[in-house]
């Protein structure tokens, strides 16, 4: 099995590394990519050094999958070359999200949605990833009519100049600002790119793609995301309301059985989920569970997860896991 990871020295693609390794996935020959910049410095699998290759290096030399997380108009430019080669492509980034002839996979909800033709697949948003997991299990016992999310995500889930920003400010030094305004002791009500419904990018990315994987046109979303000075995962206090009522009993049990989640929920001990606590984890994790007093089928949930993890690099190799299984890649 050859592999390349596109980004390999970026952030995502870090860890993309890292997870293909712990999940012992079957990598005979791993390719490196990144930009032209960095085309002959060495990365780390395994604990043995890798050289960065280019673009054309990777296609030539066929690698049975692709994944990549080097950004859309990078994914939009090359993804299909690859495809064209034969090359099957994860895509991390949201150039093909919601192309409705690409999948957008998210395994415990929709791998059944794949063919062997699929050739370019692309990789949820990482705030979609976490709340979708815990939501389609209640989704199908209970039917979800409208989803109000706001969301609290990690520096990391913007890059390497993002931490470099916030490491920067914490040791009081100047440097280049991958937001407009300081991140520490900060939350930044802006996320992406501004649309003229008065909505960010991020914030419709968590509708669309929400309907999308849970094949649910119907479900209403409105979402409000905040970045926030933290490393290790993105929370989000969700707010989702049924068609039918719900047993609280039962809903901790469905999400308990769920494929992914992990329920972490003691108030009487102070025990919820955080981001210190997901960090480096491949799971879900569900707490503060709780009937909305103010309406009626009406649930709170606080999610956390680690971003680059299931939210990014766990998710794309579970995909590539998938496909392996299937003898398809
Ligand atoms: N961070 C997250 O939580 C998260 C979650 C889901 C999806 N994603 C998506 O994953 C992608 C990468 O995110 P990141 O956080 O890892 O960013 P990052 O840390 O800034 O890394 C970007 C990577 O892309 C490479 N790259 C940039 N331009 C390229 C080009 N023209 N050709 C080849 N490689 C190029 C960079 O290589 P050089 O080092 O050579 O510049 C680097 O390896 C983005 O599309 C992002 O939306 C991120």
């Amino acid at each position: 099995m050859k592999v390349a990871v596109v980004g390999a020295t970026g952030l995502v693609g870090t860890k993309m590394l890292q997870v293909l390794a712990e999940r012992q996935f079957p990598v005979d020959e791993l390719l490196p990519v990144a930009s032209a910049k960095s085309v002959g410095k060495e990365v780390i699998f395994k604990d043995k050094p890798y050289k960065v290759v280019s673009m054309e290096d990777a296609i030539k030399a066929k690698p049975n999958v692709a994944i990549f997380s080097a950004g859309g108009s990078t994914s939009l430019e090359w993804a299909p070359k690859f495809a064209e080669a034969g090359i099957t492509v994860i895509d991390n980034s949201s150039a093909w999200r919601m192309d409705p002839t690409k999948k957008l996979v998210v395994p415990e909800i929709n791998a059944d949605a794949l063919t062997p033709a699929d050739k370019i697949i692309a990789n949820p948003n990482c705030s979609t990833i976490q709340m979708v997991v815990a939501l389609n299990p209640l989704h199908k016992a209970y039917t979800i009519k409208r989803i109000v999310v706001s969301t609290y995500q990690s520096v990391t889930g913007t890059g390497v100049k993002a931490v470099t920003q916030l490491n920067n400010e914490r040791e009081g030094k100047q440097g280049e600002m991958a937001y407009k305004y300081p991140i520490d002791l900060n939350a930044i009500p802006q996320i992406d790119v501004f649309l003229d419904n008065g909505y960010t990018k991020e914030e419709m990315k968590m509708v669309n793609e929400t309907r999308k994987i849970m094949r649910d046109d119907s479900i209403r979303v409105t979402s409000t995301t905040v970045r926030i000075p933290v490393i290790g995962g993105h929370s989000e206090a969700v707010n989702v309301e049924f068609a039918k009522d719900f047993d609280l009993a039962e809903v901790r049990r469905l999400l308990t059985e769920a494929p992914g989640v992990e329920v972490t929920d003691d108030t009487a001990n102070a025990v919820y989920p955080m981001p210190l606590t997901a960090h480096e984890k491949d799971e879900v994790f569900v707490g503060r569970i709780r009937r909305d007093a103010s309406n009626p089928n009406t649930l709170n949930l606080w999610i956390v997860s680690d971003n680059l993890r299931k939210g990014a690099a766990t998710n794309a190799v579970q995909i590539a896991e998938f496909l392996a299984g299937k003898g398809w890649l």
